[in-house]
């Protein structure tokens, strides 16, 4: 049987290659401009959540769409190196105790945001239950937290692995939104499992 080689996700393809060289410290800033370009969802003065925002890129880029005036509060487990635009503040925090800890979350986020974007992923095993398990955890906590801190008609984008829980996030997604879209970016690797699914018009 053919093995793959476990390097190979690490080796540097076309995006990686355009994010170093237009200075984004991580490829995935080519999904968010996709989804940006389809969706129209960040625009100026807005407030925007970016959560597993490490180690910078979707920050990096949003903080540019939203502008001066607008402000953009990113929280990761892990520390963000990048230095970021001044309407960027980061904090480092666990979203999964944050989505159960309302007041903390409340009082981090500073009150209602536009729109909400999670791009958490979970540290992979390799047993795609495991992985689906978790990330369907992580997003689980990412539509808690927006369905408290987004002002109505809000966007959210929410990565998640392909899996049997899938449907049943797209279902809740529903239920909080006036319309659900799911969509793969074609900069997403081809090997991935991860699709977005969008939120647009919070109820
Ligand atoms: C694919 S990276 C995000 C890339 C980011 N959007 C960018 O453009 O730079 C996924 C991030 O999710 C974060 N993450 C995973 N689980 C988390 C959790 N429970 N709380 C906070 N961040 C988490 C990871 O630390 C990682 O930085």
């Amino acid at each position: 049987m053919k093995r793959r080689n476990p390097r190979a996700r690490q080796q540097p393809d076309y995006y990686a290659k355009r994010a170093r060289q237009e200075h984004f410290p991580a490829r995935s800033v080519y999904k968010l401009q996709e989804i940006q370009k389809k969706f129209a969802l960040i625009r100026k003065g807005q407030r925007v959540l970016d959560l597993g925002c490490a180690p910078g890129s979707w920050a990096k880029y949003a903080a540019g769409l939203i502008g001066d005036s607008g402000r953009l509060i990113g929280i990761d487990q892990k520390p963000v190196k990048e230095k970021l635009p001044a309407q960027v503040e980061i904090f480092c925090e666990d979203v999964r105790m944050l989505a159960e800890a309302p007041e903390r979350c409340e009082a981090l986020v500073g009150g209602l945001v536009d729109v909400v974007l999670s791009d958490m992923a979970p540290s992979t095993t390799g047993k795609k239950d495991v992985d689906q398990a978790r990330s369907y955890y992580l997003s689980r906590a990412a539509l808690t937290i927006a369905q408290r801190v987004l002002t109505p008609d809000g966007a959210f984008v929410c990565k998640i692995f392909q899996g049997e829980d899938v449907e049943t996030f797209i279902s809740d997604v529903k239920a909080a939104f006036n319309s659900c879209r799911t969509f793969k970016p074609q900069s997403t690797r081809k090997e991935s499992k991860e699709t977005y699914v969008i939120g647009l018009g919070k109820k």
